[in-house]
């Protein structure tokens, strides 16, 4: 099967056009075109809000300014990522088929209004599309420009009309093989007398939200319908040839979807990221960025997009805040360096009116090309044509790995219990990544299906949730000479969020970690633990874990009022490999304290060594193609960065001068390149 986007020798640069916006206007695609030449800029993402100008009545489609700009495109050699309309539905489609509007939680029924809110199960939404689809795919997809095919526009949210809620019993009685029983069982609906009597009387979940186990089911099935639903949008563009390849843009951090079941639906997963530079957590937000790169690219392990960033700032924060020269460059090399193949903008053209009249673009109102931004953008086109040769490469995996686990964490976050205001899952999993991408130490973000066996640590932050195959998988992993390290509430439940009787971690995971987790104490805001480990004291803070430790050695411990003095931290040897465990919640600096001997141990190395006290965010990550790497350093600190070394064979990539220490400007960056050796 050919590939497009794979045989385009550039990164993707360009972003969102809507020329529908400016049709009655005197701004014509020809300027947009001219303007796109002078701004180094190669794509446009067009079509995703153009449903109601293409059709405006229903049954009735005018093509024409899609054909005029899609040709001029191909005249052009610019690249379009070609959007299916389904994220804004037009009015007349609300107005005759009421079953596409959303029903909420509360069973409201939302008016027509704003977008990315229909019913994904409605059979009526699900043919409109289809029809749109076609249409659209039997006429560009012959044209070449047509690079990738867009579906929809950040799918998001659930609906709780009667059609979902229809859907969502057949998923139930499927999964509890159309035995109530059994679902009363796994979701302990004795207690408080909920128990069901058959399939038909379930509601929706939202109804009575005391039953926790139903409402972890709830998302999974909202997370499945959205798959169902682009998997149905993209058999109608499929009618019409694969040779383009597919995508979806999906939102870091994003809680109400799982990412990982679109996997097998689309060729690469595509982010739209937003940090928010040069605010007071410049740092937290470039980790946090660094975070959610890895992830979406581990999804699929290969290339993404970045499909929307912003030139300038965006204008939904309660402060808005612009990015400076240094930071717009410094953000497209960090998606770059994290394995993206494009820097794309929302938007290129400032739109006049509405909701985003205010967010940033390419082409702001004034109109031409003399501004700080499109200077801006256009200096990055010209690093991106000068490092073009790196289009494609795959990143090399890190020795470490962190598992984020969103079903998890959802379990989790909604079990009334521990802290109820905030569990802590999100923050802890970005503290542990935090401190490996401080210290320029290669990391990826996976997910509990991926292979674990390829790292030689992996991270188990707040895993309260494990099934059979995810205790065994850890077990085995272990057995045959992995390290873990655990933090809290490890094992605690099922896949039903039923609490595992006997002990936690649940299991075979008890002999594994060689402890017993007794109770755990939730601590209220500045009553601090005090741990003590080597020697030093470490404050701890939200939760403390009582451990009776089996076979472990006890490597840190606390005096803890309700408890007594008991381990904090543990490590058991297990078949060949080790787990740690570390029973309480802190960022005083003991699980870095920990970590750092454990990666002496583990002969795990940085990319980078520098004084990593004084520059406070230096990191490093590394693409891999044709036998080259790509090593890119990145400072993320408030001074420059002086004498970081790098190990052997390093080049300098724009000069080609061997390299074993560099600087590295403020918000700057230094891409490196060396040959694979054998061995390495
Ligand atoms: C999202 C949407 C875009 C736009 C931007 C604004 O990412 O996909 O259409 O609204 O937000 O930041
Ligand atoms: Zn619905």
């Amino acid at each position: 099967m050919s590939d497009r986007l794979a045989e385009y020798e550039y990164f993707l640069h360009g972003g969102d056009y809507s020329p529908e916006q400016w049709k009655d206007s005197e701004i014509t695609p020809e300027e947009d075109f001219y303007l796109q030449r002078l701004a180094n800029c190669n794509t446009f993402t067009i079509g995703m809000f153009a449903w109601s100008d293409i059709e405006k009545e229903e049954g009735v489609f005018d093509f024409s300014l899609y054909d005029k700009v899609i040709n001029m495109a191909y005249e052009n050699g610019t690249r379009i990522i070609l959007a299916t309309p389904s994220g804004a539905r037009p009015r007349w489609l609300a107005e005759k088929y009421p079953e596409v509007l959303r029903t909420r939680h509360d069973n409201v029924k939302e008016p027509f209004n704003t977008r990315h809110n229909h019913c994904f199960t409605s059979p009526v939404y699900r043919e409109k599309v289809r029809i749109f689809n076609e249409k659209l795919a039997e006429r560009y997809a012959g044209n070449p420009a047509v690079i990738a095919w867009h579906i929809s526009n950040e799918y998001s949210f659930d609906c709780c009309c009667p059609l979902c809620i229809k859907a969502f019993r057949e998923y139930l009685s499927k999964k509890f093989d159309n035995d109530i029983e059994k679902l009363n069982k796994e979701y302990c609906t004795s207690f408080w007398g909920h128990k069901y009597r058959s399939f038909e009387e379930i509601e929706n979940p939202f109804n009575d939200s005391s039953i926790e186990g139903m409402l972890l089911d709830w998302r999974r099935f909202s997370s499945e319908q959205t798959v169902d639903f682009m998997n149905s949008e993209i058999r109608a563009i499929e009618k019409y040839g694969k040779d383009i390849p597919i995508t979806t843009n999906m939102m870091p951090g994003y809680y109400h979807m799982d990412y990982t079941r679109f996997k097998n639906s689309v060729d690469m997963m595509s982010v739209d990221s937003y940090p928010q530079w040069n605010g007071p957590n410049h740092v937290d937000e470039a980790v946090n960025t660094a975070f959610w790169f890895s992830y979406f690219y581990n999804i699929k392990q290969k290339p993404f997009l970045l499909m929307e960033s912003v030139p300038g700032a965006v204008s939904w924060r309660d402060v808005n805040k612009l990015k400076t020269n240094d930071t717009e460059s410094l953000s497209a090399i960090q998606a770059i360096a994290s394995g993206s193949d494009s820097v794309l903008y929302f938007q290129w053209r400032k739109s006049r009116g509405n909701y985003e009249k205010f967010h940033g673009a390419v082409v702001d109102h004034y109109g031409k090309e003399d501004t700080r931004i499109f200077r801006s953008v256009s200096n990055t086109g010209k690093l991106l044509e000068d490092i073009k040769e790196i289009k494609g490469a795959t990143v090399k995996n890190g020795d470490i790995a962190i598992l984020y686990d969103i079903e998890s964490r959802w379990a989790f976050d909604e079990s009334r219990g521990y802290s109820n205001k905030d569990k802590g899952y999100m923050k802890t999993c970005l503290d542990f990544y935090k401190y490996f991408w401080k210290n320029g130490i290669g990391t990826d973000v996976i997910s509990k299906t991926d292979d674990f066996t390829k790292y030689k640590l992996v991270v188990l932050p707040m895993l309260y949730m494990t099934d059979e195959s995810l205790s065994n998988k850890i077990t085995d992993y272990v057995k045959n000479g992995g390290y873990v390290y655990a933090n809290l509430v490890l094992g605690t439940v099922n896949e039903n969020d039923l609490c595992y009787l006997g002990g936690i971690p649940a299991g075979e995971l008890k002999n594994v970690f060689g402890i017993r987790n007794e109770e755990i104490d939730s601590l209220y805001d500045g009553d601090d633990y005090v741990t003590e480990y080597n020697g030093k004291n470490f404050s701890c803070s939200k939760y403390a874990e009582h451990l009776i430790p089996y076979e472990a050695k006890v490597l840190a411990e606390y005096t803890s009022e309700v408890f007594g003095k008991v381990p904090a931290v543990t490590v058991n040897e297990y078949g060949n490999g080790k787990a740690y465990y570390q029973a309480v919640y802190e960022e005083s600096g003991l699980k870095e304290s920990v970590l750092s001997s454990l990666i002496k141990e583990l002969g795990i190395k940085p990319y980078i060594i520098f004084d990593a006290e004084k520059y406070k965010a230096v990191t490093a990550c590394v693409r891999i193609k044709n036998k080259k790497e790509y090593m890119f350093v990145q400072n993320f600190g408030d001074i420059p960065a002086e004498n970081v070394k790098v190990a052997g064979g390093w080049s300098d990539f724009f000069t080609g001068e061997k390299r074993y220490e560099i600087s590295v400007n403020k918000n700057g960056y230094r891409i490196l390149t060396r040959y694979v050796t054998d061995g390495e």
